[in-house]
């Protein structure tokens, strides 16, 4: 949700293409986050004044702008810096419409004296906005941001008014505004006073900086050491600033994953940070100072070809693709087999010193949002089966909002790809507050989620970088199928049923392969659908997840209405609906729920209902009541993993219907990726 992107190079001969072709490519990477518009700013040799491209739309309208206007003016390509800091963002809109003068960067003043892109919300930008109406300053956008810049331009001119010259420096600024920020937020900031530097800093929303030093060797070799890093050695270096390591493993796999409350300041080539003591600016009343705090960097364990497209159209085909190896990777080095005790096991080494906590748990509480909430309600089943323990559901924005009830008693479980999602987060703090043990189930390293709770798995599908969520759900289902074994623990009441799981688990990336081989019997089925208003999905059981995800799939990438049902509450209601024009998907593979779904079957047939059929390989005749029913085979697999298998032709269905319907596969209309507003 709202991408931001810097790029500094320092000592380092640079032509202003190069500058900008760096800054698109950023953006370019981070567009999944929110395509509504973008902006860049980068230096105008012949005055101090920064330059600002703002532009509505994606990425691409802002490379036809900014190159339109470089035409038009004197402005030259060929032109190289030395030094150079360029800030970038695409924005998802939260306040004020997709508009240029919405668009970020930001401005303090006509004279871009103080330049900032952001992402997250500002929660009281409005009494901020009140006092520097007060103080003069005139407001062009509806955004949140505006008061960021100009906040800025009032600390700066007022420290300089007290002491007559230019004293302050650009972190005292940012650290001073940072003080009166409340909500969440990942800042870029850049200034005509501060030429060549950068400041980054954030509070909830993810922030990285990248240091590419060019007489190391780029890629390998180990993590700098902090004195090292921040050495004055004035060796020519790049540095990247992102919202997500996307836009930065192409260039180096030296991070710096930076942390709430920190302000990281680029200068004369080198890295200082400055840090809140309490992460807030405030301590018992009085300004806290701010310190100086040394870190190590890190290396990023992601490669570029993880987020390009490989040969597919979109990433949303080729993640739905390659969920074969992405759940071999969800499971490397998590199934056991044989050892001293032969016994088929499992191992979750983010876990194991909470394991008897989880297991004597009063409660284990799913929480999450969309696809991850989904993921959790497939896997609530296996996990009460084996444990025992009670599982309750909670979608992340309706506990906050109920403020139900969480005991110190709960293990809380938070599931999300992105890992920072802002329900997820507000739903984990409260669950902190109220004592509940936190797991994290994250395929983000590092993510906000993952370093706020207690203990968690990382899924380890590798990026998801198209918006609609598919193969991340698969890894969820899989890791929390493991979970449910390492929380069952080896009883020999259950040691049969966990050995077909483990054994199922095993052969599931093959049955993934296999399932896949329906890619064009799917398209074949989109072409049918493609001019309806309407779909219906009926699941129970295990299914009853794959109907809900079916559908949400469908409808926020092809834009047709689609709804998940349960189908035990069929003839409560939704019977109403059924004719002879309304399609209908029917989920019934062959578990304890088999003979229900063929009533329900039976029963939408007996209306006419226009029936597509997902059933297990060699159910077609025993399912299909007539010759009008359209039939999905799928290999039959262990009943708690069927879900993983179950979804992926319904997600060749969502993909090939957004393709017929020409509508935008990888970046559906008004969503983003890593929702970090609520
Ligand atoms: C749907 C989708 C969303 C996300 C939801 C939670 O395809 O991607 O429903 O699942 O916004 O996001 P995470 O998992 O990042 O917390």
């Amino acid at each position: 949700m709202c991408g931001i992107f810097a790029y500094l190079n320092f000592n380092l001969q640079k032509e202003r293409s190069y500058i900008l072709q760096v800054l698109f490519n950023g953006l370019r990477r981070l567009e999944y986050r929110g395509y509504d518009s973008a902006g860049i700013s980068i230096d105008n040799s012949s005055s101090s004044r920064p330059l600002v491209f703002r532009q509505e739309g994606n990425i691409e309208s802002l490379v036809k702008c900014v190159y339109q206007e470089v035409a038009s003016t004197d402005l030259n390509l060929e032109e190289s810096f030395v030094v150079h800091a360029g800030i970038a963002h695409t924005r998802w809109a939260t306040h004020g419409v997709p508009a240029p003068r919405n668009s970020h960067p930001q401005a303090s003043d006509s004279g871009n004296e103080f330049l900032v892109v952001h992402n997250g919300v500002i929660t009281n930008y409005e009494v901020l906005k009140e006092t520097l109406v007060r103080h003069g300053f005139t407001f062009e956008s509806e955004t949140d941001t505006e008061v960021i810049p100009k906040l800025a331009k009032f600390v700066f001119d007022k420290a300089n008014e007290e002491e007559g010259t230019q004293t302050v420096t650009f972190s005292q600024v940012v650290l001073e505004v940072m003080r009166h920020l409340e909500g969440a937020y990942a800042l870029i900031f850049k200034s005509r006073h501060y030429p060549n530097e950068l400041i980054a800093c954030k509070r909830g929303s993810p922030l990285l900086l990248g240091v590419k030093e060019l007489a190391e060797d780029n890629n390998s070799g180990p993590a700098f050491q902090d004195a090292k890093f921040l050495s004055k050695d004035g060796r020519p270096k790049e540095f990247f600033l992102s919202s997500d390591p996307n836009a930065i493993v192409e260039h180096t796999k030296k991070v710096l994953v930076i942390e709430d409350g920190e302000v990281v300041h680029l200068k004369d080539g080198n890295v200082s940070i400055l840090k809140f003591p309490n992460d807030k600016g405030r301590h018992g009343g009085t300004i806290a100072r701010p310190a100086s705090v040394q870190r190590a960097l890190s290396v990023l364990e992601m490669e570029v070809e993880q987020i390009n497209k490989g040969g597919y159209e979109h990433y949303m085909q080729k993640e739905i693709h390659e969920q074969p190896e992405s759940l071999t990777t969800t499971m490397r080095g998590r199934l056991i087999q044989g050892g001293s005790c032969k016994a088929k096991t499992v191992l979750l080494g983010g876990l194991k010193d909470h394991m008897k906590t989880i297991r004597r748990s009063r409660r284990i509480v799913f929480v999450g949002c969309g696809t991850s909430y989904n993921a959790a309600l497939a896997s609530r089943p296996i996990l009460e089966e084996l444990s025992g323990v009670p599982v309750t559901m909670e979608i992340a924005s309706d506990l906050v909002d109920r403020q139900g009830p969480i005991y110190r008693e709960d293990t809380a479980v938070f599931v999300s790809q992105s890992g920072e999602t802002a329900d997820t987060l507000l739903a984990l703090e409260y669950a902190l507050e109220n004592g509940a043990l936190c797991v994290g189930i994250t395929n983000t390293v590092g993510s906000a989620i993952a370093r706020k709770t207690h203990c968690g798995v990382h899924i380890n599908a590798g990026a998801e970088i198209g918006v609609a969520s598919t193969k991340a759900y698969t890894s969820q289902i899989v890791v929390m199928a493991i979970l449910a074994l390492a929380v069952g623990g080896d009883t020999i009441s259950n040691q049969a049923r966990r050995e077909a799981i483990v054994d199922g688990l095993y052969d599931l990336p093959s049955k993934v392969r296999e399932v896949l081989k329906l890619d064009n019997e799917m398209k074949d089925l989109a072409k049918q659908l493609v001019a309806e208003q309407s779909l219906l999905v009926f699941g129970r059981g295990y299914n009853y997840a794959t109907a809900l995800e079916g559908a949400l799939k469908v409808k926020e990438v092809s834009l047709m209405h689609s709804e998940g049902m349960l189908a035990g509450e069929m003839k409560h209601g939704p019977l109403a609906l059924v004719d002879e024009n309304l399609p209908i998907i029917v989920i019934a593979t062959h578990d304890a729920c088999f003979s229900k779904q063929q009533s329900v079957i039976q029963q939408l047939h007996a209306r006419r209902g226009r029936l597509i059929v997902l059933c297990s390989k060699g159910d077609a005749a025993s399912v299909c009541p007539g010759d009008s029913c359209r039939v999905i085979e799928v290999p039959q697999v262990e009943d708690c993993l069927q879900p993983v298998v179950n979804i992926v032709p319904l997600q060749l269905l969502a993909y090939h219907l957004t393709v017929l319907r020409g509508h935008n596969v990888d970046q559906p209309r008004n969503l983003a990726k890593s929702v970090t507003t609520q």
